[in-house]
């Protein structure tokens, strides 16, 4: 076969050139260059376009019913909207040693139909050893380990054995020969995906990409790939502590706002049925400091411990660390309660943290950031009874947030009494007040 001649685009201008440079001669843009086989691209000799297609009334498209194949594993079919559709490409995409390759051998072997798990990371050996403590069997699974995507592909072309699903374990160490670029290169994952997706697509196997997340955030050289994939699913929580979470962040065939709760155990992922039971299981009664907010994650009412440590700073510019919990969010209640309460927070560091590795992004937990951070600098413990939630606006007042009447029932059935929300408070100065003497 004859190699098919590549060259290289810039990202930013579209530029081309025949070599790899640092830098866009065109637009100047570093680091921008990226291998694209030539075929892709252009036809030698004189066109034939394909036949042209007529447009349709909307009425006339026929409507299908979309079909799901269960993977048996509940919270994560309810991630993808209710299971996997036939022939999507789903990318899970995570930071190394969170469980991802653990989560897809899970599902490979829990799975009806039969599964192909490519890894190209680990020796079958190595996998095996993982399936034994996973406790997992499954005759409908076949293992190869190959990094080569048009080999992979190929093996789609025999006849005897039929694949749903492929595992593709990870997209990062896949490489095509037409390509001269290291395995991981942008041009190279961008490749190896789209020829998979053409894979998916044709044959109606859904094809699972397993992507690398650097610390930074990006999904390693694949960002690219979040536009070419049907869905995306990410796999957070902190690595040292058992808690993981599965969210949905682009999803063709389903919403984006649901998510999976797992426990890393010694057998694997476990589903988590009851979150705030885990998340308030070592909680800290009666300590200055902590707080339970209700919160909810996708569609769930979750309660979570918030601790915060105010203490004299050695610094001019005094420390503010949040963990879990948005940094300028921290800032702003600070500022807040400087000015609403008095309270003389420059000359304190304040340290503020979500126990379980958990992460809060919206602005409910505003409320239990500030009443913890009220309670380490007065040392005073808050009833234990004590839930709250709210967001805090610049003038100190308690702001509206949705789903109030969920988040105030699953306080109640996890026995709290004390309710401080904005039904009934005004300010973070009256809230103060009550639950601080
Ligand atoms: P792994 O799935 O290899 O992570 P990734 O593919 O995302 O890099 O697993 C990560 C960690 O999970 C690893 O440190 C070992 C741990 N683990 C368990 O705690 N219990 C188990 O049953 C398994 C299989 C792994
Ligand atoms: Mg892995």
């Amino acid at each position: 076969m004859v190699k098919p001649k590549t060259f290289f685009a810039c990202q930013q201008c579209g530029a081309e050139f025949p070599k790899w440079l640092g830098r866009c001669s065109e637009c100047g843009s570093w680091n921008s260059l990226v291998e694209t086989p030539q075929f892709l691209i252009r036809r030698t000799g004189p066109q034939r376009l394909p036949p042209a297609l007529e447009p349709q009334k909307l009425s006339q498209v026929k409507s299908v019913k979309r079909f799901r194949l269960t993977t048996n594993i509940p919270e994560f079919d309810r991630v993808l909207g209710g299971g996997v559709v036939p022939g999507s490409l789903v990318l899970l995409a995570g930071p190394p040693g969170i469980g991802k390759s653990t989560l897809m051998l899970q599902l490979a072997t829990k799975i009806k139909n039969s599964v192909l798990y490519v890894s190209g990371e680990e020796s079958l050996q190595q996998i095996k050893i993982r399936a034994e403590r996973l406790g997992a069997k499954n005759d409908q699974l076949l293992l190869l380990t190959e990094t080569d995507v048009d080999l992979i592909v190929s093996q789609f072309a025999k006849k005897e054995v039929k694949f749903s699903f492929v595992v593709i374990d990870s997209i990062q160490t896949l490489t095509t020969t037409d390509l001269s670029g290291a395995s991981g290169s942008v041009g190279q994952v961008r490749e190896c995906a789209t020829r998979l997706q053409k894979l998916a697509k044709s044959s109606g196997i859904a094809v699972f990409l397993i992507g690398h997340v650097t610390k930074e955030g990006a999904i390693a050289g694949p960002k690219v790939l979040e536009h070419l994939v049907d869905t995306v699913v990410y796999f957070e929580g902190d690595k040292f502590g058992e808690v993981r979470l599965l969210r949905a962040s682009k999803n063709r065939f389903g919403p984006t706002d649901e998510v999976g709760i797992f426990e890393m155990g010694d057998q694997g992922l476990m589903a988590v049925s009851n979150p705030s039971k885990l998340f308030l299981k070592k909680r800290n009664q009666g300590v200055p400091g902590s707080v339970v907010a209700a919160t909810i994650e996708g569609t769930r009412p979750v309660l979570v411990e918030i601790q915060a440590l105010v203490v004299p700073t050695q610094l001019s510019i005094p420390r503010r660390i949040a963990q879990g919990v948005d940094y300028r969010r921290l800032q702003l209640i600070s500022a807040v309660l400087t000015k609403r309460l008095g309270l003389p927070l420059a000359g304190f560091d304040i340290y503020v943290n979500i126990t379980g590795g958990f992460k809060i992004e919206e602005p409910a937990v505003d409320l239990a950031v500030a009443l913890a951070i009220v309670s380490s600098f007065r040392n005073k413990a808050l009833n234990a009874k004590l839930v709250c939630f709210g967001e805090i606006g610049l003038l100190g007042e308690i702001r509206q947030v949705g789903q109030s009447a969920t988040r105030e029932k699953e306080a109640r059935r996890l026995g709290f009494t004390t309710i401080i929300s904005p039904d009934k408070h005004r300010s973070i100065g009256q809230a103060a007040r009550q639950v601080i003497k």
